[in-house]
């Protein structure tokens, strides 16, 4: 029976068997969603020098956008559960010959021991965003006051409830549990206090944009 109540801590194994078959038809099926990608990363507002988190980078697709905004000089760190996936990151940087970009696997506890970034990108990573624990862990990672964006599908509003089955099937091969699809950024809300959400293309999306809380003075 489908529950509100966020899920327990995703198992690393269960989404590397999701995405492994996945990944080398990931790009492709996915190329109607780049200009979604590139416009969380335009909200997100990091600059020349910075280190940014791309939580659950997949196969790097948002890697390119975030390169113009951190330019040469900043560090892009991918994390994913996925080893296939990050093997197309990785193949990805190379080519690009992005010198700048870590891939770290999130199967790795101490993955992100010595991160310390200036801002984070969650792009369409639902089970990330349902599990508190690890957005507890990756936020800590955050400076405070760093700006933090999200984007993904969203389970459509009652009024255009003749999509919501179609959405549902859209997405399902990238989710492996739907909890939370009312609101996905509803958990990220509790860390970023001033997130502000815009709902997309009939509530079928959303882009959430705020920062971690201030320094205390
Ligand atoms: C739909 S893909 C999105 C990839 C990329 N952000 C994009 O915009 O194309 C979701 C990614 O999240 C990763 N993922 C799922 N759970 C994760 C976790 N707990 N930690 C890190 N990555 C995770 C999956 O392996 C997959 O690569």
């Amino acid at each position: 029976m489908p529950t509100d109540e966020p899920p327990a801590t995703p198992d690393p194994h269960k989404t590397a068997r999701t995405y492994g078959p996945e990944a080398n038809r990931y790009d492709r099926r996915t190329t109607a969603y780049q200009r979604w990608r590139d416009a969380v990363v335009a909200k997100l507002d990091v600059g020349t020098g910075d280190t940014v988190l791309d939580v659950g980078c997949g196969t790097g697709l948002c890697m390119s956008a975030l390169h113009d905004k951190v330019g040469p000089s900043g560090t892009i760190v991918g994390i994913d559960a996925s080893d296939e996936m990050l093997g197309l990151a990785r193949e990805r940087a190379t080519n690009n010959d992005w010198h700048n970009v870590r891939l770290l696997s999130a199967s790795e506890p101490a993955a992100l021991q010595d991160v310390r970034a200036d801002g984070a990108l969650f792009c369409a990573v639902h089970d990330v965003l349902q599990s508190p624990a690890v957005l507890t862990q990756v936020l800590e990672h955050l400076r405070p006051g760093a700006p933090v964006a999200a984007a993904g599908g969203k389970r459509p509003p009652i009024w255009a409830w003749g999509l919501r089955g179609w959405i549902r099937s859209l997405h399902s091969p990238y989710i492996d549990d739907f909890t939370g699809f009312d609101r996905p950024w509803r958990l990220l809300a509790a860390h970023v206090p001033d997130l502000n959400v815009r709902e997309l293309a009939f509530g079928t999306g959303y882009l959430a944009t705020g920062h971690t809380p201030a320094p205390t003075p």
